[in-house]
């Protein structure tokens, strides 16, 4: 039996506050998150901290579907969290939901 996990939603922000390819951090408890509206439309969460030597990826150049943490460059996958070779890592990622260009993250 599977248990179903209760997440709660939080609204984080309006579409209107998230230009294209720039990131936000929001901060939900101890939740330290890097928020980013793609260059397609997508918006993605992750956690705000590279697991190299925690930069803060809400300040990395975002390019397609990934972030480059501000500090060494590495490229990490705004989706999966996965830290692309030849690096390696992994972030956590939050699930987020729009509602009538409302941002909400499910923590
Ligand atoms: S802290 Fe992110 S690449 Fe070094």
């Amino acid at each position: 039996m599977s248990k179903v996990e209760e997440k709660q939603k939080i609204q984080v922000a309006h579409l209107n506050d998230l230009p294209l390819q720039v990131g936000k951090e929001v901060i939900i408890g101890e939740h330290e998150i890097a928020l980013f509206r793609l260059s397609n439309g997508k918006i993605k969460a992750i956690e705000n901290r590279c697991p190299h030597k925690q930069g803060p990826l809400s300040q990395g150049i975002v390019s397609g579907e990934y972030v480059f943490c501000p500090l060494h460059d590495w490229k990490i996958d705004v989706t999966s969290g996965e830290v692309q070779k030849p690096d390696d890592g992994c972030v956590k990622t939050y699930t987020v939901e729009v509602i009538n260009d409302i941002v909400y993250v499910l923590i």
